[in-house]
């Protein structure tokens, strides 16, 4: 039932001018230094959770249905229980809520909490096998995290990892390790700060066509593909600001995290506002802002992304049954000496 309404939802999005999918920042704080990442300050401070709170009843009366929480890190936020309990419980229930997170910090405290508040996934963000100073988010550091959530996590959980050179050249020892866990997967494409793609070449494609990635990105592969190749030339409009919001953590809403474009206070926005950010962006060629992306091109074509719609939404609204045999833990072998001094590799402790 719930999930045939929000599917409901999603058809109107298409006609009417209300937003759909909604990310917001609960803090720029970050445990981790990820060399491509631009969406951390160290320092940051906590968005009250009361803020957060009507910053999210904010978007669901405007009619966003699908929300992300994220940072900076997510999981450094102490009300982030909470705040997923809350989103829950708007627009009754019809809703989808993730959280994006490294992961480093989660407990089984927080995954039992997660479970019982309703949480509906968990992108964990992981791009390597082993890590470096510039790519702290490795199996090695996780690895004890992603059992802790295997066994007890009843939300499904995909592990997402951001398309460089080097996780291209771990990427298949990647995947053998993570085989025995029920995950799924898929990639962001590396980004600049403008939202430019970051990475080119032939083989990100071909690794993009062989491996199994959950649907989101089949709204936007033939895109990506052309983009990795340096054709930047295939139309496409941005809905950023419209059926897409980004909301920083000072309550501002952006068309997405890099470009700061048709800012206003979350609780003054009109649907006026979002009419008139309905409009193309000048960087819209050579964009690789996934979550923008793939909101743009399934509400663009609504009739070729009935398919994989319906497959997200059924992964999302799948409850996982938490193993209570889990297969053999994959073998990450302790670092090498030479990288085994903790304080330049952080690890999940
Ligand atoms: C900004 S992070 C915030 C949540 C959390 N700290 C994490 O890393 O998952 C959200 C997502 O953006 C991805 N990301 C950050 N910088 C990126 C970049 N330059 N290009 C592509 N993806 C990026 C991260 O890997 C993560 O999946
Ligand atoms: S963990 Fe996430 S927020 Fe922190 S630096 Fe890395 S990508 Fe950015
Ligand atoms: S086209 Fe849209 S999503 Fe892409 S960088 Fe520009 S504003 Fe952001």
């Amino acid at each position: 039932m719930r999930k045939a309404l929000f599917v409901l939802t999603g058809m109107k999005r298409i006609f009417d001018g209300r937003p759909l999918h909604a990310q917001l920042v609960v803090t720029y704080e970050c445990n981790l230094t990820c060399e491509y990442c631009h969406e951390f300050t160290h320092g940051a401070p906590m968005v009250p959770y009361e803020v957060l709170r009507r910053r999210v009843d904010t978007l669901a009366d405007l009619g966003a249905s699908a929300f992300d929480l994220l940072g900076g890190e997510p999981l450094l936020h102490p009300d982030i229980v909470r705040l997923v309990r809350h989103t829950k419980q708007t627009r009754r229930g019809v809703n989808l809520v993730s959280i994006i997170t490294n992961a480093f910090k989660l407990t089984p405290e927080l995954i039992d909490g997660f479970n019982d508040a309703g949480l509906d996934c968990m992108q964990v963000s992981v791009d390597t096998v082993d890590p470096t100073p510039g790519l702290p988010k490795s199996l090695r550091s996780v690895v004890p995290r992603l059992r802790m959530l295997a066994d007890r996590a009843r939300f499904p959980v995909k592990i997402q990892t951001v398309l460089t050179e080097e996780s291209w050249r771990q990427y298949a020892e990647f995947r053998t390790l993570l085989a025995p866990f029920d995950f799924e997967f898929g990639f962001s494409l590396l980004h600049d700060a403008d939202g430019k793609i970051g990475v080119q070449g032939k083989r990100f494609a071909e690794l993009l066509d062989r491996h199994e990635l959950f649907p989101g990105m089949a709204f936007f592969r033939k895109n990506a593909a052309e983009m990795l190749v340096g054709d930047f030339s295939r139309p496409w409009k941005c809905t950023g600001g419209f059926k897409y919001l980004y909301v920083n953590a000072d309550g501002r809403t952006q068309y997405c995290s890099q470009v700061p474009g048709g800012q206003h206070q979350v609780e003054d926005l009109t649907l006026e506002d979002l009419r008139r950010a309905d409009t193309h962006k000048p960087c819209e060629a050579g964009c690789a802002m996934g979550c923008v992306r793939t909101i743009s091109h399934a509400l663009a074509s609504p009739v070729s992304a009935l398919g994989p719609t319906a497959e997200i939404l059924g992964d999302f609204m799948r409850r996982r049954t938490p193993r209570a045999e889990l297969p053999p833990a994959p073998r990450v072998e302790p670092p090498p000496a030479s990288r085994s001094t903790g304080d330049v590799i952080p690890t999940t402790d």
